[in-house]
């Protein structure tokens, strides 16, 4: 493509800068876009103006090189025809935003939409990385709905402590059971977690980051092979280069979201995520993705679609590796490639490259079956997410690919997979009550014990926290028991390896089923039947309500009170309701 390819129809930021009805606003418009020597005759030449949705910043170090890539991608919009322009968006840093990052991607999509809609813009990079950049992002392209690819800042390299491959997360959750077990030092524990992060980029575990990322390229939106590219490495910046060379031409082509975001795709994602041992936070954020993109996307989708699906890559929480091997084991494409020659996902599904998923994918075949196993000879079979529903919820889930065959043994009781397990509840009131409680011997907390966290939903924390995997009291971690089942409206970390049953909805906070269990129930888990309930008789559970439902903290900021007031439950995406009657909204421009 040359400089000279021009749209043939008139582009959405013409209206902004060639108005001939509004000279006085179309001057107004122009004047200060010139201020960093931008030139009218660039903003009037009928180019198309995409933007660069910038994630990057001090506060974001998951994303802070894209800083520095999104130069490439500016050389590639500027030899593609186009012209960047480059905006922020609101912060998502999932380690270190209290309460909790989940709280803000409601808000960075709403920000997102306000700036799509609101400027001059015919395209957008969405720069990705750390966990709510990616849905947050994708949610808001639906709702305005102009030509959007995805770039994906990629996880940082390997980390390594004392000859092992530490990964981002995971070393945390499994040192802090060593640590409570004694077997490690506090200095060691340290050391580790910060051998874990060797350099720039997003988590290196299939944590959350590595998952989201790997949907959006299951879902078409971002160049083929583009999430699992290391952070560092020279390919990262090369892609940056293409993409923003693609971003010009899907707004020549007028290619957008809704041409490529169907329910065959969302499909094409739970698959994948099956395949990758992907995030159990995939969950709420490709339920919020479907909804903003108009998709009908069912709950029970997960168990339909996804359960069955084996664990192929071999990458950290499920399995061994992490982001660098994956990557050089061929990544996200060669994970479908396998999915795509079993029959499993949809070949025909549109992408952002202009051509078909099964064309993308071609020549895509793995030759490390270490790290991408073949179909026929997976890590794990049926590896998805099992969903469960009972008097305690109607719907939560379980992610498979990461239950231990020891945890297996002993609650699933394979192979003859009877796969019924009662336990005493032990029950906290939110994560400050678990771990000021966890060790209280009056508890008796044994191996047939279930743990249950409730009051850390998305109105409850608020915005839902990641504290379900629940570890057991150091007494049974000394024993070896390093898992209980554990039970909770809240969620946990892509980067964890615990068998949680987690996201349950509709959380306590909002009168859900959790609210009225007691410590001393029992729970019966029916892991075949899907069934998770409290054996308490219904008469009981009436006079429970009369007690009220737990308390939760109260509002402490003014976002706190908007979300609260506005937010739907985990199992339907936790979206700001009734957000997703505003769809494709660039089709009428913005009043001046
Ligand atoms: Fe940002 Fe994991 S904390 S990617
Ligand atoms: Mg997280």
């Amino acid at each position: 493509m040359t400089d000279d390819k021009k749209a043939t129809r008139r582009l959405r930021s013409q209206d902004w800068f060639d108005n001939p009805e509004h000279l006085d606003l179309t001057a107004l418009y122009l004047e200060r876009f010139m201020n960093y020597g931008t030139t009218p005759e660039e903003l009037r030449s009928g180019k198309p103006i995409i933007g660069i949705a910038q994630s990057g910043s001090d506060l974001n170090p998951c994303n802070r090189h894209h800083l520095e890539l999104a130069k490439r991608l500016r050389d590639g919009i500027r030899d593609a025809g186009g012209i960047p322009i480059e905006f922020p968006t609101h912060p998502l840093f999932e380690n270190c935003k209290r309460p909790t990052a989940a709280l803000d991607r409601n808000l960075a999509y709403l920000g997102l939409v306000e700036i799509l809609y609101g400027y001059p813009l015919d395209g957008v990079i969405l720069t990705t990385g750390c966990d709510k950049t990616t849905p947050s992002a994708l949610m808001a392209a639906s709702t305005v709905d102009i030509p959007a690819i995805v770039f994906s800042g990629g996880p940082m390299l390997d980390g390594w402590n004392d000859g092992d491959l530490v990964g981002s997360g995971t070393v945390i959750w499994r040192s802090r059971r060593k640590y409570a077990a004694g077997e490690i030092t506090r200095k060691q524990f340290l050391e580790a977690a910060l051998d874990s992060a060797p350099s720039v980029g997003h988590c290196n575990t299939m944590g959350t980051a590595s998952t989201m990322n790997a949907m959006a390229e299951a879902l078409g939106m971002s160049l083929t092979g583009c999430a699992a590219i290391p952070a560092a490495y020279r390919e990262r910046g090369q892609m940056a280069y293409r993409t923003g060379r693609r971003a010009v031409e899907l707004v020549l082509e007028d290619i957008k979201p809704s041409d490529i975001l169907t329910r065959e795709a969302f499909l094409n994602a739970i698959k994948v995520n099956s395949a990758i041992g992907g995030s159990t936070n995939a969950q709420p954020h490709l339920m919020a993705m479907a909804k903003h993109a108009g998709v009908t996307l069912n709950p029970d989708d997960w168990q339909v679609h996804g359960y069955d699906i084996p664990l192929l890559a071999n990458v950290q929480p499920a399995g061994a590796y992490l982001g660098e091997r994956f990557h050089r084991a061929g990544g996200v494409p060669a994970i479908m490639w396998e999915l795509l020659k079993a029959g499993k996902i949809d070949g025909g599904c549109p992408t952002v490259t202009g051509k078909t998923m099964a064309e993308n994918l071609e020549g895509r075949e793995s030759d490390d079956r270490e790290v991408i196993r073949p179909f026929a000879e997976p890590l794990r079979e049926r590896a998805g997410f099992l969903v469960l529903k009972g008097n305690l919820f109607d719907f939560a889930i379980m992610k498979m690919s990461v239950v231990s065959d020891s945890f297996r043994q002993r609650y699933l009781q394979e192979p003859g997979r009877e796969g019924v397990f009662e336990g005493r509840a032990i029950v906290f009131d939110g994560s400050e009550d678990y771990h000021k409680r966890i060790n209280d011997p009056s508890l008796d907390i044994d191996e047939n014990c279930i743990l249950v966290i409730r009051g850390a939903g998305p109105k409850g924390w608020p915005g839902s926290a990641e504290v379900v995997n629940m570890q057991p009291p150091d007494h049974l971690l000394k024993r070896g028991i390093m898992s209980l089942p554990t039970i909770g409206d809240g969620r946990q970390s892509g980067t964890a390896d615990s068998p949680s049953i987690l996201n349950a909805s509709p959380e306590s906070a909002a009168g859900g089923g959790l609210a009225w269990v007691r410590t001393g129930d029992t729970i019966r888990i029916d892991f075949n039947k899907g069934l998770c309930d409290m054996l308490v008789d219904d008469a009981e559970i009436e006079r429970r309500k009369a007690e009220g439902i737990p308390k939760v903290p109260g509002d402490a900021t003014p976002w706190q009170m908007i979300y609260r007031q506005t937010v739907t439950e985990l199992a339907d995406g936790a979206t700001i309701r009734d957000a997703d009657a505003f769809r494709q909204i660039s089709r009428t421009p913005p009043r001046h």
